[in-house]
């Protein structure tokens, strides 16, 4: 039963990795993809979509809807040491002039993302591998479109491990915690995959080197460019490792039977201060299933056979 999916990015490397095994799996039917102020600024975002669906040229184009340019509340805070200033490492994309492989949508992403859930009652499984504003601006908007979709994935948090931006929040969640704390309330059928799962899932210089570089086509061209992988050194540009954190919560709609998950009813740090953007554990009702262990080889050889 392929699944519907719609996919809420901040195209820097990693979502731009999450498109790919996307679209290049018969499991998912991609239908929109909207994007949201995070790794860099919304208006770099947008363009990195248009720039990975030139690359992966989908037969069934996807629309596509930029979202918010800022968190509810507080400022933007990119991740451009992380991403490159161009979110996608700088790696280059020709686009070919009148072959887009998208379409737009004339309307803001959390309006795009309630259509749609609107349009395929039950059967639409949205997926953020961003900040969760879109989708807290789509719950206060339409509540009640929000609640048709069939299920939601999301990426983010640290639950029971350290954060990547403090010691205890993982970017996504502290780039607006509000919107993580209205999403993370709002009774959403919700698999969290947070840096407890994600962080057992990356590519290492001996995986590029004898199982990317090997595949030697366009999208494996571009992993190695947005990732600077250097084959003389066996090292990539500014990291040891790269983590696939949004490409696993592809993984996870793809196959669920991947990660295995606890239960747990989730809070969300909105105070300034040292656990701004913090995950905590709750007790009570809830409907969010955490991913705290991972089968890491299916996982990594499932990515690696979809970037043929
Ligand atoms: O903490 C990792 C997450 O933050 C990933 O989604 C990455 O793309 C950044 O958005
Ligand atoms: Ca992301």
């Amino acid at each position: 039963m392929v699944k519907k999916v719609i996919i809420d990015c901040d195209v820097g490397v990693d979502d731009a990795l999450a498109l790919i095994l996307a679209f290049h799996s018969p499991e998912l039917d991609v239908k929109a993809v909207t994007g949201v102020n995070g790794n860099v600024t919304l208006k770099q975002v947008f363009e990195n979509i248009q720039k990975v669906l030139s690359l992966i040229q989908p037969k069934n184009k996807p629309l596509i809807a930029k979202g918010a340019d800022q968190p509810l509340k507080g400022k933007t805070i990119y991740a451009h040491s992380v991403h490159g200033k161009d979110g996608l490492g700088g790696a280059k994309i020709d686009r070919r002039e009148g072959e887009e492989g998208w379409q737009f949508f004339p309307g803001r992403a959390d309006e795009l993302i309630t259509k749609m859930a609107r349009q395929y009652p039950d059967e639409m499984t949205l997926i953020a591998t961003g900040p969760l504003t879109n989708l807290a601006l789509a719950l206060q908007r339409d509540p009640g479109g929000m609640g048709k979709l069939k299920a939601v994935a999301i990426m983010g948090g640290a639950v029971r491990t350290r954060g990547n931006i403090t010691s205890y929040a993982e970017f996504n969640i502290f780039s607006d915690p509000l919107a993580a704390k209205i999403v993370l309330e709002s009774g959403l059928p919700i698999t969290l995959v947070p840096l407890d799962a994600t962080h057992q899932v990356s590519l290492t210089p001996q995986w590029m080197e004898n199982r990317v570089k090997p595949i030697n086509n366009s999208i494996s061209k571009f992993i190695i460019e947005a990732t600077g992988y250097d084959s003389t050194t066996h090292q990539f540009r500014n990291m040891e490792r790269i983590h696939l954190h949004d490409p696993l919560a592809v993984g996870v709609v793809i196959d669920p039977t991947l990660v295995g998950k606890e239960r747990l009813s989730i809070d969300v740090g909105t105070q300034e201060g040292e656990h701004f953007g913090k995950i905590v554990e709750g007790l009570g009702k809830s409907n969010i299933d955490v991913c705290f262990t991972v089968d890491v080889k299916s996982f990594l050889e499932l990515f690696l056979s979809r970037l043929g």
